[in-house]
């Protein structure tokens, strides 16, 4: 039988070939009843590994013991039907085993699971496969991307996760390669470019897989890159179809009527600069509409006056878009920030589900932004149904139901005189860390983060983009943003805070909030036994009760945790995979991972296990960071030298202010604080170079190294001196 997509419908073929296992799973109602959860047996199917073809991604519910794709099925609801752990047993979950990983910087993908085997990706684009039951490693693939790469990776050199699919695994790496290695062997299959090398693009996403194609953007819309989607044959990798974000220069072969027509909304040379609105995480691909939708990021730079001069909604920045599966022709955009400047991406994670509203069930498409609205649209047709806060902001009141657009504050839009205060930061309210969705609770698990940021735009004669740094025309440190924050009733400066939220998208409203100890978002993932399964940056692993948000389990990982769960069963036996670490490590904890600073791990936990993580510091250890800066020596002029430099040059990477919240090393805590000579031979002659800190020779101006290094001190200096006020 064939559906409307011309796929196979769920077959009985794939059931038979399913060996039924023992614990059950909930009815849910919005879906089939589930059925037991299942494994396949790997030896009866023609691939040897990652058996995945349509018809069993289509069916994915069907085998609720299997994480076939990092959002586990195509509504990428993180939503599993299994029930072996439940709320009953939960406090009988342990380690079941682990696996150390080989990098110290950000974690962040999904393990997908299927036949049997485990894949996750870590740093630095490698990707790893174990026996999901024990853990044993069975193949490792490293495509050696280029180490100074990093330099264009704005938010760390991250990969989300794998495709599988007909026994190859697919990764798009940090140097814009799409690879297929062989799923049984880890093998290179075969591996295109899907970037100019010599633009500053990356790619941290994970691939889908839609009708025999592999589909894959990118990232670099900080450094003058012009976003772009691309469809490849998954068998050969010869390219499909090509869907540009933004227009290119007026005359450009690769502007279509639709982005002549785009080309209107934006004034000046903005082509000059790449124009942004790469699509950098969120891929979804929907079997009922047939469409696969996207989200764009920021333009650039992020200061209209000098991307856009005289303003204009900039298409298709900061815009969902959806396009035909087969062609990749537009069908339709919703832009969510129009003339964006606050690098309100869009590209958050998108899901689709079944919703009863006002009496009637919804086919809809779902989005938890940065800019702090949840959007519910008509998944067919864009339409919006609602739009309303999950999380506090300012920069608009609300959005308008009719047209689809924000009711802006007036006060947000800044320009090289006026500055602004804006809530949410960049950082977003939601950013791209997993939410889930469970149909029997009808809610939404969010993390969500609380900021707020001051800007103000560079005078546009003053901005000359460089190469390999963020190019956003903006300043967050001036006087008139230090006075606005000294306003009475003010946002606090830097007051960041985080929690788990659970929202109810038809009433459009939140339903409880579980707060972090520690600031941090997290990803998220939901069982139909209503548990909510979550780590956090304070060193645990929880799961949460989904309908009151009360915490019924809890473990140590050692580790700040960004990625999501997942989970499956081998055997009948029910498993929960997360990958953990992050930035620098827990407060309090010292490292335990031979290979790895910020105990970078795979974690896999069942019920009645026991195995114990490290206890024993390892060489290089740190117990929490110290705080022992030199005095400052630098004059009061090379401090501020040092605050624009650094600003432009290295905050990027190590964090606002001097205050790092990603694995990158916060500098005021550097050794090399301690000598000059040090500092510039890491800054200047590029001593870390194989580990991601490239010379910056060729980008400072002289005296500009030496600038920072007293900024650094001098923010070292208070920061400490703040530390011992501490009663
Ligand atoms: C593309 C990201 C990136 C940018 C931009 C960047 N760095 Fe780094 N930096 C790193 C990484 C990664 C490390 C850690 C290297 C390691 O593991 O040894 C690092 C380490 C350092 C260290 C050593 C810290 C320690 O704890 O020992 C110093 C000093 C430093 N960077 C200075 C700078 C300065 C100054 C700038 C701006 C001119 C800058 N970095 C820009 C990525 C970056």
């Amino acid at each position: 039988m064939k559906n409307k997509t011309g796929y196979k419908t769920i077959a009985a073929g794939v059931a038979l070939s399913l060996v039924l296992a023992t614990s059950g799973t909930a009815q849910t109602p919005a879906q089939t009843p589930a059925q037991a959860p299942t494994i396949r047996t790997v030896t009866s199917h023609p691939y040897a590994a990652a058996a995945v073809d349509s018809a069993r991604l289509l069916a994915a519910d069907a085998e609720p013991g299997t994480w076939m794709a990092a959002g586990r099925t195509y509504s990428e609801q993180r939503y599993s039907p299994l029930t072996g752990i439940n709320k009953g047993n939960v406090s009988k979950l342990g380690l079941a085993w682990s696996g150390d990983i080989d990098t110290e910087r950000g974690q962040e993908s999904t393990p997908v699971v299927v036949d049997g085997v485990l894949y996750i990706t870590t740093a630095w684009s490698m990707v790893k496969a174990y026996d999901a039951a024990s853990g044993k490693p069975l193949w490792a693939y490293d495509p050696k991307v280029d180490r100074a790469t990093g330099q264009v990776a704005c938010c760390d050199v991250v990969n989300r996760g794998v495709a599988a699919w007909k026994g190859k695994i697919y990764l798009g790496a940090l140097d814009g390669r799409l690879i297929a290695v062989d799923g049984k062997t880890g093998k290179v299959a075969w591996q295109i470019q899907t970037t100019d090398p010599t633009q500053p693009y990356t790619i941290t996403q994970v691939p889908r897989i839609v009708k025999g194609m592999v589909i894959i953007g990118n990232a670099g819309a900080e450094y003058t890159c012009r976003g772009y989607v691309s469809a490849y044959d998954a068998a050969t990798g010869k390219m499909k179809w090509r869907f540009y974000t933004v227009p290119a220069a007026p005359g450009d072969p690769t502007n279509t009527p639709m982005l002549e027509a785009a080309a209107k909304t934006w004034h000046g040379d903005f082509w000059k600069y790449g124009g942004g609105g790469t699509a950098w995480d969120t891929i979804l691909y929907d079997p009922k509409t047939d469409l696969v939708y996207f989200g764009t990021g920021n333009g650039l730079s992020w200061s209209q006056d000098i991307r856009s001069p005289g303003g204009g909604d900039n298409l298709f920045v900061a815009s969902v878009i959806a396009v035909h599966a087969d062609t990749g022709k537009y069908a339709w955009h919703f832009q969510e920030v129009p003339g964006d400047e606050w690098d309100y991406d869009v590209t958050n994670p998108l899901m689709t589900a079944d919703l009863k509203i006002h009496g009637a069930v919804r086919h809809v498409l779902m989005q938890a932004p940065k800019t702090g609205f949840f959007y519910v649209w008509d998944a067919k047709t864009g339409k919006l149904i609602s739009a309303d806060k999950f999380a506090p902001l300012n920069w608009a009141s609300k959005i308008d139901l009719k047209t689809g657009r924000p009711v802006e504050n007036p006060a947000v839009r800044y320009t090289e005189t006026k500055a602004a205060i804006v809530q949410p930061a960049p950082l977003g309210a939601h950013n791209w860390h997993p939410m889930a969705y469970s149909p029997r609770t009808g809610l939404v698990y969010i993390p969500v983060t609380e900021s707020s940021t001051g800007f103000q735009s560079m005078a546009a004669k003053d901005f000359a983009p460089k190469d390999r740094v963020y190019n956003t025309g903006t300043v967050a440190f001036s006087d008139k943003i230090t006075a606005l924050y000294g306003q009475p009733g003010a946002l606090g400066r830097g007051n960041i805070r985080s929690y788990l939220e659970a929202y109810d998208p038809v009433a459009q409203k939140v339903v409880w909030r579980a707060p972090d100890q520690d600031y941090g978002a997290h990803g998220a993932m939901v069982t139909a036994s209503d548990l909510v399964f979550s780590g956090d940056w304070s060193g645990r692993f929880s799961a949460f009760d989904a309908r009151t948000g009360a915490k019924l389990w809890s473990a140590p990982v050692q580790a700040d945790v960004v990625a999501a769960p997942s989970t499956y069963t081998i055997k009948g036996v029910q498993y929960v995979a997360l990958l953990v670490g992050a930035r620098g490590l827990p407060p309090g904890q010292v490292r335990t991972n031979p290979l790895s600073a910020n105990n970078s791990r795979l974690l896999v936990f069942k019920l009645g296990a026991t195995a114990q993580l490290p206890q024993a510091a390892v060489a290089g250890a740190v117990a929490g960071k110290v705080l022992d800066p030199p005095l400052l020596t630098g004059t009061n002029e090379q401090v501020i030298d040092g605050e624009g430099a650094y600003g432009r040059y290295c905050a990027g990477c190590h964090g606002q202010g001097g205050t790092a919240d990603k694995s990158i090393p916060d500098l005021r805590y550097a050794p090399a604080l301690n000598s000059l000579r040090s500092w510039n031979s890491i800054v200047l002659d590029g001593a870390r170079a194989d580990k991601g800190m490239v010379s910056f020779k060729k980008v400072l101006a002289e005296g500009q190294a030496e600038a920072i290094y007293h900024y650094i001190v001098s923010q070292a200096n208070k920061a400490k001196a703040t530390e011992q006020a501490k009663p």
